[in-house]
Parts: structure tokens; C-alpha cells; sequence
């Protein structure tokens, strides 16, 4: 059975329209049941409408970049409403809580820029050039309580040039984003995602 996702953006939405066109092709075993943005400008939002999927601005309440208190409430209730399996967070500029997490515990994922656990946070391409690391990549991983620190699912590496700009650097790891968050949903809707303590096992993948 295909598993229903919610996708969860604040912005541009490029790894949203890799889901939904994977999706569409049934390259993945995934439907974008529903997008929600706490931006009303957010052009993934059109993303999602142009490609006949629901798409709602949810108000975040706050200014903090943060998803609490009744805001978090009307995100949850939505989300329940449309009965999604997986909540994957894609550009979305907010710091979840404990009590949306608790709701889809292990049924959440973000992607993050970076070869976690190493630079956290924002603007992660310009702090891996800063710290002249040669690999920079991108991570999926189940969301916790520990912010960009929950279990890894998937990881791509790529190579860091002497003459890469920040632009350069982050357009090489979201080609690779665009590629592991789809492969993660799918993994995770064909129930193929363990658990065990702070590492995912993939059945059927020894990793070699
Ligand atoms: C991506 O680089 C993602 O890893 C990070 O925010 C960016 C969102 O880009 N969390 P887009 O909105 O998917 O184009």
C-alpha cells in the first residue's frame, strides 16, 4: 500500500517537487497526501497546487522560528485530518516541538545540507567552504527532540572544489538531496527502516 506523506516547506520547495514528480512516476511508493507552509509566499505551495495536491498555509503564530502551542495544535489536527503515514519536514524553517513529535514518533523526517553530525544548524554549505572540509553532502534522518541529531536513514557525499562558491557548493548537494529524500520515503513506506538505538537498519542492504 502506498504510504501517504505530508510534506512540510517553508520556501523554495525543490525537494518537495523531486517527491511529488518520483511519486507521480511511481519511481517511489509514496502520494503526497497534503503541503503545509507556515509561509503563505512560499512557492512550494504553488508546487503543490499546480500538481493538484492540497496545499495549506498554516499560520505559525509566533515569531520565533518555532512550531509551538496552538499553531503546533492546528498543525497536528491537519495533519491527522488527511490521515498521512509520514510527516517529512523539507525546508521547513521551524524548530518542531516534543508534542509533534510524540504524534509521529519515528513516522518524521527532515533533510539537512550537511554530512550530519557535522555543521548543524543554518547556512551549513558556507560553514563546511569556512572549515575547508573536501566532502560536504546531504542527510535524511528521523526527527527527535535533538535538533538535526536524530537516527541517520541516508547519506550522500560530494566532493568540495578549491573554486566552489557557497551557490556552487549547495547546488551539488541538493542534486543529491533531491535524490536520498525520495529514496528514504520509499524505504520507509515499503517498511524497510529499523530502529535500534540511535542507528536505522535497512533490510535487505548490509551496506557493502
Ligand atoms: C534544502 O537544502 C534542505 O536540505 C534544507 O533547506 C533547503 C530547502 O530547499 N533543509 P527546498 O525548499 O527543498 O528547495
Amino acid at each position: 500500500m502506498s504510504c501517504r506523506v505530508a510534506v512540510l516547506v517553508s520556501g523554495r520547495g525543490s525537494n518537495l517537487q523531486s517527491i511529488i514528480d518520483k511519486s507521480k512516476s511511481r519511481e517511489i511508493d509514496a502520494e503526497v497526501a497534503v503541503v503545509l507552509s507556515d509561509n503563505k509566499e512560499a512557492f512550494a505551495l504553488a508546487r503543490a497546487r499546480k500538481a493538484g495536491i492540497e496545499a495549506h498555509y498554516i499560520d505559525p503564530e509566533v515569531t520565533k522560528p518555532v512550531l509551538i502551542g496552538n499553531a503546533e495544535d492546528n498543525y497536528i489536527n491537519t495533519l491527522k485530518e488527511y490521515k498521512v503515514d509520514l510527516v517529512c519536514l523539507a525546508g521547513f524553517m521551524r524548530i518542531v516541538k516534543e508534542k509533534i513529535i510524540a504524534e509521529f514518533k519515528w513516522k518524521m523526517m527532515n533533510i539537512h545540507p550537511s554530512l550530519l553530525p557535522s555543521f548543524k544548524g543554518l547556512h551549513v554549505q558556507k560553514k563546511a567552504l569556512d572549515y575547508g572540509v573536501r566532502f560536504a553532502g546531504a542527510t535524511v534522518h528521523f526527527v527527535t527532540g535533538d535538533v538535526d541529531g536524530g537516527p541517520i536513514i541516508l547519506q550522500a557525499v560530494v566532493p568540495v572544489y578549491q573554486d566552489d562558491t557557497e551557490e556552487s557548493l549547495s547546488s551539488r548537494i541538493l542534486k543529491e538531496e533531491h535524490r536520498i529524500y525520495p529514496e528514504a520515503i520509499d524505504l520507509f513506506s515499503k517498511n524497510k527502516l529499523k530502529i535500534k538505538d540511535n542507528r536505522v537498519f535497512i533490510e535487505g542492504d548490509d551496506g557493502k
